[in-house]
């Protein structure tokens, strides 16, 4: 689709600050549309070529949504010449409105259409053609009737540029439009005229008395937007809240006549529900952190209750089964850490990885001191990739502590065992088209040369096993590393994250 500035560029001679008007109009331009109950065209004239009869451009095409519409097709992008639509050109021409009808060729009848030349500075940029039935030409009830006379004073204020307002931030989806409720007021604030939906609004605001004659505050809605939008002649949107549970949002529209207040129009609609909304969405981020905080809690007094009871066994071999699962909870908690403070789908894994790495450098017991590094990042994976890979990579960091470092490295010689070098350990994280890859390298004694992956029955591993191959759909290798120590090497498919 074509948008309004790229047919203006390239199909009229309008300057940026031409173009930025039309735009604020097209921006602004629904409630001219629903308070006229018509088809709203806008078009410009193109660049004229020697030689050729004049066109005109269609930029913009609104229809109202309170009738239906008498415009099925979408006119914007066509061009039409300017004898084609010569009401249309007259307006240009004349710098004012222009009324006539047309021959519409689906109805079989002709319709009455008014051209509003629309004005910025001193010249007239464009035409504003309304396309209307007969049948909502003679109003009929009040509000109609207040519709049909407010639309005529924009209609001037068009003419005489001074709409739409300057530097207005064009309406967004939320901003109210017409048919939520419309309040006429005068130069002072005062209420001249309420729609029945307006009437509704009050009643949900818990104003029951007329409202004719009164300003907004004597009435106990303290909005501002109106004291505000006559003073500053300028549109201001303000969200009114009345008692706790009700939320109207109000755009007050200033009227002018010679840049002088003459009056405003207030459009206000019940946003109670959407704010809930907005609240209950918010609350749940809240209540999904509080629960990981709460999971990250619990893990970590499961993990203080085995540690004491660890300390309360004799037998060696209990004791250490009991630490190692004291451990492997703190690798989950770890996990709920993060979650609780970034709640959502992903996790970002290398904030996990810092907390593993630190884990494993506490656990180091032997006599030689081990160095830690790690290279690469896998970003953000899911909460169900981050928790398995988290837990598998802690088995693996801890396997090195615990085996790879406890008798001096082969070749080491004796002087090894009075100043004893680091061993080091290093994790290498990427991930790409192929997938997550983490690697976990040490310099350590090896693998025994009957070591088996496929065979081990050893939990630690047994568990990882599980976890990648079962859980994640994974492989992992483990091997002799280049130069000694051991290398194991965890793959993930890319659909696992
Ligand atoms: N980085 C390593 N360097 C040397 N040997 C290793 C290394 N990682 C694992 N191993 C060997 O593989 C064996 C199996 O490891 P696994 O983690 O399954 O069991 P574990 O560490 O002995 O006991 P746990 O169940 O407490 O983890 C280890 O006992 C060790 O001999
Ligand atoms: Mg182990």
């Amino acid at each position: 689709m074509t948008t309004p500035a790229e047919l203006a560029l390239t199909c009229t001679d309008l300057t940026q600050p031409e173009l930025a008007h039309l735009q604020r109009l097209l921006g602004s331009w629904s409630v001219l549309a629903d308070l006229s109950f018509s088809d709203l065209l806008l078009a410009v004239p193109t660049t004229s070529i020697p030689g050729e009869e004049p066109e005109l451009v269609v930029i913009g095409q609104i229809r109202p949504n309170n009738r239906p519409t008498l415009l099925e097709q979408d006119l914007v992008g066509q061009t039409v010449l300017r004898s084609g639509w010569a009401l249309a050109a007259a307006a240009l021409e004349r710098g004012e409105v222009v009324r006539g009808a047309v021959h519409h060729p689906l109805i079989g009848e002709s319709v009455p259409v008014e051209n509003v030349p629309v004005r910025f500075g001193d010249s007239v940029i464009a035409v504003m053609v309304r396309v209307y039935s007969r049948a909502v030409a003679t109003p009929i009830s009040m509000y109609e009737k207040n519709y049909f006379d407010v639309f005529g004073r924009l209609l001037q204020m068009i003419c005489a540029a001074e709409f739409p307002f300057p530097e207005e931030d064009v309406g967004t989806e939320e901003t109210p439009r017409v048919g939520d409720g419309f309040v006429l007021v005068d130069a002072d604030g005062r209420v001249e005229f309420a729609s029945p939906n307006a009437i509704n609004a009050f009643h949900r605001m818990g104003v029951y008395s007329t409202p004719e004659g009164h300003k907004l505050t004597e009435l106990g809605i303290e909005a501002s937007a109106v004291q505000w939008a006559l003073a500053a002649r300028h549109p201001v949107v303000e969200e009114v809240e009345r008692r706790p549970d009700v939320i109207v949002l109000v755009q007050c529209i200033p009227l002018l006549e010679n840049r002088v207040p003459t009056g405003a129009v207030i459009l206000m609609r019940d946003v109670t529900d959407v704010r809930r909304l907005d609240r209950l969405l918010l609350s749940k981020d809240a209540a999904i952190r509080e629960v990981h905080h709460r999971v990250k809690n619990n893990l970590q007094t499961i993990s203080s209750l085995l540690s004491l009871q660890a300390r309360r066994l004799d037998s060696a071999d209990g004791k250490a089964a009991l630490y190692e699962a004291e451990r492997r909870v703190r690798s989950i908690a770890v996990v709920h850490e993060i979650l609780s403070r970034d709640p959502g789908d992903q996790v970002p894994f290398g904030e996990i990885v810092g907390s593993l790495v630190r884990m494993a450098e506490d656990s180091v017991v032997s006599t030689r001191p081990v160095e830690f590094s790690v290279e690469g990042d896998v970003g953000e994976v899911t909460a169900d990739v981050a928790t398995p890979l988290a837990v598998a990579l802690a088995e693996i960091l801890q396997n090195a502590v615990e085996h790879a470092f406890d008798r001096p490295a082969s070749g080491a010689g004796p002087s090894a065992s009075s100043t004893p070098s680091p061993g080091h350990v290093r994790l290498t994280l990427s991930n790409g088209r192929k997938g997550i890859s983490a690697t976990v390298r040490d310099d350590g004694r090896g693998l025994d040369p009957a070591f088996d992956i496929e065979r081990t029955t050893s939990l630690g591993l047994s568990i990882v096993r599980d976890l990648v191959v079962s859980q994640l759909g994974g492989s992992i290798t483990m091997g002799a590393a280049e130069g000694g120590g051991t290398l194991v090497e965890i793959r993930l498919p890319p659909d696992a994250h």
